[in-house]
């Protein structure tokens, strides 16, 4: 396994051989309010800060000034990185996604040399697959491929399982570090909602909000990491004003 791009986030490098192994594509999955979004912001600040790496932050779900406010709330400046160009903070709101979507984000990741990306959330880019994906690209041999009826719901579960798989494909030949986050379904067997990104990852991060013993506590478990020999426990993760920390279970 080649270099490692270390999280900085406190506690948590050293349970994956000290970061993620540059160019992946991780996953981070958890129910709202798990610390998803603080944990991708901090990634993209140690990176552009400590380790001098051009970051990109993708939003679909917040506005700039939110993320800015919320990142403030753990003890982060974005807007001094933002103004030396270390970081770009993009938002694209569900209603302005269109078929060039996909064209202009890798457009601007070659033009600003982004090395730490996070898409926040893969899971409303992907559902929204079917703007981008033009429907004379779906062949009839696809549809036979899949294996099932042509109904409206399989195929747009179709067009987002194909598009997931294009854009993590695409994500690869552009050599950055990328962190993608996904809301988990509250039950059920899979850990991400369209049930394929956590096979397609090369790694992925569990985030749980559970209650223990009458008090609620946030939790981190290394589900997934490819060529790493991983730490199995699962981590106690406090947010406070200082940024995120990962605990030993006693
Ligand atoms: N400064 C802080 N101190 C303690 N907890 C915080 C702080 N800032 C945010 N939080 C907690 O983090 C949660 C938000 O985490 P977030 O990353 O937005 O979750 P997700 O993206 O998984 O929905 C909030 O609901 C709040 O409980
Ligand atoms: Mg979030």
């Amino acid at each position: 396994m080649g270099q490692r791009t270390e999280t900085g986030i406190k506690g948590f490098d050293r349970l994956v051989q000290g970061g993620f192994p540059e160019g992946f594509t991780v996953l981070i999955t958890g129910t709202p309010g798990t610390g998803k979004t603080l944990f991708a912001l901090e990634y993209l600040y140690n990176g552009a800060k400590r380790h001098r790496q051009k970051s990109m932050l993708i939003t679909l779900e917040q506005s700039l000034d939110d993320i800015r406010t919320q990142a403030k709330g753990i003890g982060m400046d974005l807007e001094t990185l933002e103004k030396k160009g270390m970081l770009t903070l993009m938002h694209i709101p569900a209603n302005a996604l269109a078929p060039h979507t996909i064209d202009d984000i890798k457009k601007e990741m070659r033009k600003r040399k982004i090395k730490r990306l996070v898409i926040d959330s893969l899971s409303t880019l992907a559902i929204n697959a079917p703007i981008y994906t033009p429907i004379k690209d779906i062949t009839l041999r696809d549809i036979m491929n899949y294996k099932a009826f042509f109904s409206p719901p399989i195929l747009g579960d179709f067009v987002v399982k194909r598009f997931i798989y294009g854009f993590l494909e695409d994500l690869k030949s552009m050599r950055c570090t990328t962190l993608v986050t996904s809301e988990a379904p509250e039950n059920g067997s899979y850990l991400s909602r369209d049930t394929i990104s956590e096979f397609l990852c090369d790694g992925v991060l569990q985030l749980t909000f559970e209650s223990m013993g009458g008090q609620f506590s946030r939790s981190l478990i290394v589900r997934k990491m490819r060529g790493t020999d991983n730490d199995e426990d699962v981590h106690p993760l406090e947010i406070s004003s200082k940024g995120l920390k990962l605990h030993d279970v006693k």
